[in-house]
């Protein structure tokens, strides 16, 4: 059997961070039986490229450092969820949903389509996307895939279902996609940005119990990044002194205010859940100085993401964000990186990926 590896599953992976000089030890075994993974295009490896939409990427520049070339991730290489996948010691990476045969599901599966949200609408501006609701739907039918390979003993699969790790990061396109859009959408002028966190805290509470009652315990949920520092919403709204946009970045941190609580108030309510807020807005340096593009970015069809067939940047180790709106593959390790293994106290609350995985 273990000459069925895979070589990267069983030499023990090293992963440095640039700045820190942080290692990361990865074992050979998988540390919890299946990983599972919703959200939008910081997520998604695929599940949109069959789809009627702008938001999909399976074309070069995208993938340049990926071993399959182009796939539908939004980045040169690896993505957050391909990381946190490697971390957790799985020999391969989580299959999109779209794609997934049904005995790869038993291990987990990616459910993220970018340019979608919390709200059903959010990302409809780009033609089809999968919001998270339709992702929970998605995950009811893997479920019942699995009840029926492991023998159609539902007590047993949901016994299975707990031992697992579920990351959820949905939110960013209810901002860029929805509430920054105001030719498409009625949302800006209907709520204040606290009054509209709030109702995105709500649904998104909604979604999480609903993920619960599929047999989900061990949740993270990745905060919003600032949005106002991208290259693209640079281009699009007046920049402050600050680099950033300002308005938009305090938008975004109305709803990462609420993550904490959030978080409290599920593990409180929810019997046996541990749920963790990954806090990427302590680790996204606010480099709106620094925002540039690795790619030629499109001001029209697929407005932001990267010009099919234009040569990239060439030190794209370096560089924060590949296109308009998404980190670089560095930018994808450090995050997945500190999800998984905090560095400072405020990186992970209450606990990283990592200690989610030993419980
Ligand atoms: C179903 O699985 C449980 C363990 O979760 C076991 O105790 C039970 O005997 C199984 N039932 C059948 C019919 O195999
Ligand atoms: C940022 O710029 C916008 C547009 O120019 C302005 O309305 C807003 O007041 C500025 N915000 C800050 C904090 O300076
Ligand atoms: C938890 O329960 C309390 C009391 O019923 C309620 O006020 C609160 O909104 C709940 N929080 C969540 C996240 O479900
Ligand atoms: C998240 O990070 C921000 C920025 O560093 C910090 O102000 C905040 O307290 C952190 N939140 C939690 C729950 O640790």
């Amino acid at each position: 059997m273990a000459s069925g590896f895979s070589l990267w599953r069983c030499m023990p992976l090293i992963a440095m961070f640039c700045s820190l000089n942080i290692l990361i030890l990865v074992s050979c075994e998988p540390k919890v039986p299946c990983f599972f993974i919703f959200g939008d295009s910081l997520m998604d490896n695929g599940n949109n490229n069959d789809l009627d939409t702008q938001a999909k990427v399976n074309y070069p520049p995208y993938g340049v450092d990926f071993t399959d070339g182009p796939t539908g991730r939004f980045t040169n290489g690896m993505n957050q969820a391909d990381f946190l996948s490697q971390f957790l010691g799985f020999d391969n990476f989580r299959p999109p949903f779209a794609r997934a045969s049904g005995s790869e599901m038993v291990q987990g599966v990616n459910y993220a389509s970018g340019g979608s949200g919390i709200r059903g609408e959010s990302g409809s501006n780009l033609g089809e996307v999968i919001s998270l609701d339709q992702q929970l739907g998605n995950h009811q039918t893997t479920i019942s895939k699995i009840v029926s390979l492991q023998g159609n003993n539902a007590s047993y699969t949901g016994e299975y279902l707990k031992k697992c790790i579920y990351a959820v990061g949905s939110g960013s396109n209810d901002y860029i996609n929805n509430y920054f859009m105001p030719d498409f959408f009625p949302e800006t002028s209907q709520y204040t940005p606290e009054q509209y966190a709030d109702l995105l805290i709500q649904q998104y509470a909604s979604q999480i119990k609903v993920l619960y009652n599929s047999g989900a315990r061990k949740i993270a949920l990745f905060g919003l990044g600032p949005i106002g520092c991208t290259p693209e919403e640079i281009r699009t709204f007046p920049r402050n002194l600050s680099g950033c946009v300002d308005n938009l970045n305090n938008a975004v941190a109305q709803f990462n205010n609420r993550m904490k609580p959030l978080v409290d108030g599920l593990n409180a309510n929810l019997s046996d859940a541990h749920v963790t807020y990954v806090n990427i807005s302590n680790f996204s340096p606010q480099i709106g100085l620094l925002s540039f593009p690795c790619c030629e970015t499109s001001t029209t069809f697929g407005k932001g993401q990267c010009v099919p067939n234009q040569k990239p940047c060439l030190v794209r180790t370096l560089r924060a964000f590949y296109d308009g709106f998404h980190p670089t593959e560095t930018g994808h390790l450090l995050f997945a990186g500190r999800a998984y293994t905090a560095i400072t106290p405020f990186d992970d609350y209450p606990i990283d990926i990592r200690h989610l995985a030993e419980l």
